[in-house]
């Protein structure tokens, strides 16, 4: 049953239209957690989970997302002279092996469903990873990580699931459970955004996925949905429909969906309150803006 996962796709066509008017220029990837990119977080996570090679789904105005992972000589050069080499280090983690990296191009945000199909003909005849950089993990050992050992003894497909509150399952695909053996459960149907109380659990997808090949060829079938979009959902709820197996998995740590306003601060706390460097001033801050904020009630 083992089967390595040595490719991942980043879907990052979308336009981030709830970050305007910032998304106008900057792509969302690109935007700051800390003092690292939405991307960098992917990043590091995908090669946790031991991938090898790289694939952006992008579209036009992204072009900062390939400048970061490039080479900056005279930046580069410039740390050298001064002597900084704790910064050059940091760097270090921007880079990409020779050839690690492909971008192809998503001409029509058609949906993520077709954005993953546009990396088809990179993926060839292997299970591959599909990365959401919006959905940041934090967790002691990474969420793909996580995912590529449960996958190594199942097989099939396989999407990361998290609870959440019954009012908030219509904004999500959420599972429909066949057997839940704890960490992971094995799935019967998934619907995408369900109308209020209809929803078949509260398990909910998040934006990471282990897939079969197969599912491509079921990308390349399915309808778009009302929205108009091509649902990735539709194309692995396929694979249920067809007899094969599809796992949700129930990863250990925290997921923020930094694809929203609130979600991004929640983050931006978090990840703030975590860094040995800022976590002292930064705490000192936040509860002096409590205290005020009591005492002024
Ligand atoms: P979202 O639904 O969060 O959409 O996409 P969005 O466009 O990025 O953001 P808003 O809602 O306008 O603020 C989820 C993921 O799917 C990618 C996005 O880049 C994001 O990583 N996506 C979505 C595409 O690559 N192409 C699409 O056509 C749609």
């Amino acid at each position: 049953m083992k089967t390595r996962i040595s490719k991942a796709i980043f879907p990052v066509a979308g336009m981030g239209t709830r970050f305007l008017p910032a998304t106008k220029s900057v792509p969302k990837e690109i935007m700051t957690l800390v003092d690292r990119p939405l991307i960098q977080y992917a990043i590091d996570e995908a090669r946790a989970a031991g991938i090898k090679e790289f694939i952006f789904v992008t579209t036009r105005g992204k072009s900062a997302l390939e400048d970061y992972f490039d080479q900056a000589p005279e930046l580069e050069s410039a740390l050298r002279k001064a002597g900084k080499d704790d910064l050059l280090e940091i760097l270090k983690t921007t880079n990409m092996d020779s050839g690690a990296i492909a971008y192809i191009r998503q001409q029509r945000a058609l949906g993520l469903g077709h954005a993953v199909w546009c990396a088809h003909r990179l993926i060839g005849n292997e299970p591959f990873a599909v990365m959401l950089p919006d959905d940041v993990i934090a967790a002691e050992t990474p969420c793909l990580q996580q995912m590529v050992e449960a996958h190594a003894e199942t097989g099939g497909c396989m999407v990361a699931a998290m609870e959440v509150p019954p009012s908030k399952a219509s904004s999500y695909g959420i599972l429909d459970i066949k057997d839940d053996m704890g960490s992971m459960v094995s799935v019967k149907g998934m619907v995408e955004k369900p109308p209020a109380g209809t929803a078949p659990s509260n398990l909910a997808v998040i934006g990471r996925y282990i897939l079969t090949p197969r599912v491509m060829n079921n990308l390349n079938q399915i309808k778009p949905s009302a929205g108009g979009e091509i649902q990735l959902t539709d194309a692995i709820a396929m694979e249920v429909t067809e007899g094969r197996p599809v796992y949700g998995y129930r990863f250990r740590g925290e997921r923020f969906d930094c694809g929203s306003k609130a979600g991004f601060l929640q983050a931006t706390v978090a990840f703030g309150l975590a860094r040995p460097d800022l976590r002292d001033e930064f705490s000192g801050y936040l509860q002096q803006l409590l205290s005020m904020r009591d005492a002024a009630q």
